[in-house]
């Protein structure tokens, strides 16, 4: 007969935590947020690579791309680029990550000089920033021409059609440095002549990229920035089950710093074989594996020598998969049992095996209480695809500004080898995700700093400084029906009627 688990699913929503004594050492400039992404002896050696903060970013189209990957790294977290494309597109993102050096950046708006002003105002809307770079053959890397900011044209006065030569700034009055320069100097060069960017340029004149006024402040204020030893941003990137032998060497040479299986359900052989193979030619190549959602499954993975686990099946805002297959787990309760099953693979082995909560953050207190129960950090697809910096378009529905966001099972993303079935393969039977809108909501930064606050505001109360410490001393409470109703604002006439942003 069927195995009947006694205790029923629970999600996040269902639980509050119960505070503990806050002391003088609870103050949310001393909360440490880092958490582990490989396993590690724990006590004994560090984890050989750390995130600054708990998030990750889903590996999935309308999520991580290389934008995503330098928005996030530059914060502190890390993404996992999308899989469902071709091995030399991936790599390519993973090389402009680990390319871009935190203040020299390749120039993303360029014109030949023959565009016009209606070309410029295309590319500001698309690109949502002011600054283009005029070259001789219109691309990043061509001969450098002239600059077009916001301050070289008036559209009220001007014709659409006139050809940028005529108002863009020329070469000759622009400030530039040559290539070589250091980024000490090159902002020393911005802050002495008041202007607000600099080109670099090689010896030949052509544009090797453009430092920005604002990049620096940035700088300033992100001491969380993710970087490697040679100071490079550090990105992830998906894997399946079915290419690993061909995919796994070529983003180990791009540069991709930690690997992850992507698949709706990691408890299968498919996933040890992949496992196994990259274990035994690549065994310094840190590698994640998932999704389960129980004891059984965490146990099998960890034996097949993931460095990460990662939890959920069903969660995920855009997942159909309950729906279709009728199998997944309350993203709680799986949380709570894959921590447990941690916790004594731990005991037993002396072996930390990190966690990661994916799918199904809804509000920024779940997050929390994915740390709380037992999670070292947490995967995030609806919540970055509201962003600036997704890949996705920005579109105005109904009065409302919104995102694309659709599911890798989605009959748009076509990630058949995330579904894997073992089958011959190549196509997917039927979809386990939707093509949606998410609302938009403007920049990474701005956001993440407010739901972090918030997560540090949390462990505060409940005594904590650190995500170890917040996990072992967390207290949690099941939720009444009628108390949940109790936890929102209840019984006035809000003012502001939408209270997604919370
Ligand atoms: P979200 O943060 O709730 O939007 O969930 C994101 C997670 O959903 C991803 O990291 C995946 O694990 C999962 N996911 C992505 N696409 C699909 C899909 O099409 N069906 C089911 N789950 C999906």
């Amino acid at each position: 007969m069927a195995t009947i688990f006694e205790q029923e699913s629970r999600t996040f929503s269902e639980y509050l935590l119960v505070p503990n004594l806050t002391t003088e050492k609870n103050t949310p400039d001393q909360v440490d947020l880092s958490a582990p992404i490989c396993k590690y002896r724990k006590g004994q050696e560090e984890s050989k690579l750390k995130i600054n903060i708990p998030v990750v970013s889903a590996v999935m189209q309308a999520v991580s791309d290389d934008g995503m990957a330098i928005a996030l790294a530059r914060c502190g977290g890390m993404s996992f680029i999308f899989q469902s494309q071709s091995v030399e597109s991936q790599c390519e993102m993973i090389r402009k990550v680990k390319k871009y050096k935190a203040g020299i950046v390749a120039s993303d708006s360029n014109v030949s000089p023959d565009a016009t002003l209606e070309d410029i105002l295309k590319l500001r809307e698309e690109k949502e920033h002011g600054t283009v770079a005029v070259t001789e053959d219109g691309t990043a890397e061509g001969k450098l021409l002239g600059l077009v900011t916001t301050r070289d044209y008036r559209v009220s006065r001007m014709s659409l059609d006139e050809k940028v030569s005529t108002f863009m700034t020329p070469i000759e009055k622009l400030v530039t440095a040559p290539e070589g320069t250091t980024l000490k100097v090159a902002n020393d060069i911005i802050w002495d002549n008041k202007i607000n960017q600099l080109p670099i340029i090689d010896k030949d004149g052509r544009l090797v990229g453009l430092v920005f006024r604002k990049d620096y402040e940035f700088h300033k204020a992100n001491p969380y920035e993710l970087l490697d030893a040679d100071k490079k941003l550090i990105v992830g990137a998906g894997i399946n089950t079915r290419d690993y032998e061909e995919r796994v060497p070529a983003l180990i040479e791009a540069g991709a710093d930690a690997l992850c299986l992507d698949s709706s359900d990691g408890f299968s052989v498919w996933q040890e074989k992949a496992l196994k193979w990259i274990k035994s030619n690549y065994p310094d190549v840190i590698v994640g594996a998932g999704n389960v959602v129980d004891a059984e499954g965490f146990k099998f993975l960890a034996d097949c020598g993931a460095d990460f686990i990662k939890i959920g099946i069903g969660g995920g805002s855009i997942c159909i998969t309950r729906e279709q297959k009728g199998i997944g787990c309350g993203q709680a309760s799986a949380v709570l049992a894959v921590s447990e099953a941690r916790d004594k693979y731990f005991k037993e082995t002396g072996i930390y095996i990190p966690l990661c909560s994916d799918g199904g953050i809804v509000h920024d207190y779940h997050m929390a209480l994915a740390l709380a129960m037992g999670a070292d950090f947490m995967m995030l697809g609806r919540y970055f695809a509201r962003f600036d910096e997704s890949p996705t378009r920005k579109l105005l529905v109904g009065g409302t500004y919104v995102k694309e966001y659709w599911g890798e099972g989605s009959n748009r993303a076509r990630n058949w080898q995330r579904y894997d079935d073992g089958g011959k393969g190549g196509k997917m039977a039927f979809e386990e995700g939707v093509d949606s809108y998410v609302p938009y909501a403007g920049k990474l930064k701005d956001n993440l700093d407010t739901s972090l606050a918030k997560v540090k505001a949390t462990m505060c109360s409940c005594g904590s400084s650190s995500v170890e410490e917040f996990q072992q001393k967390a207290r949690l409470v099941v939720v009444s029906s009628t108390s949940i109703i109790e936890g929102g604002a209840h019984d006035v006439i809000q003012k502001e009627s939408d209270r997604t942003a919370r």
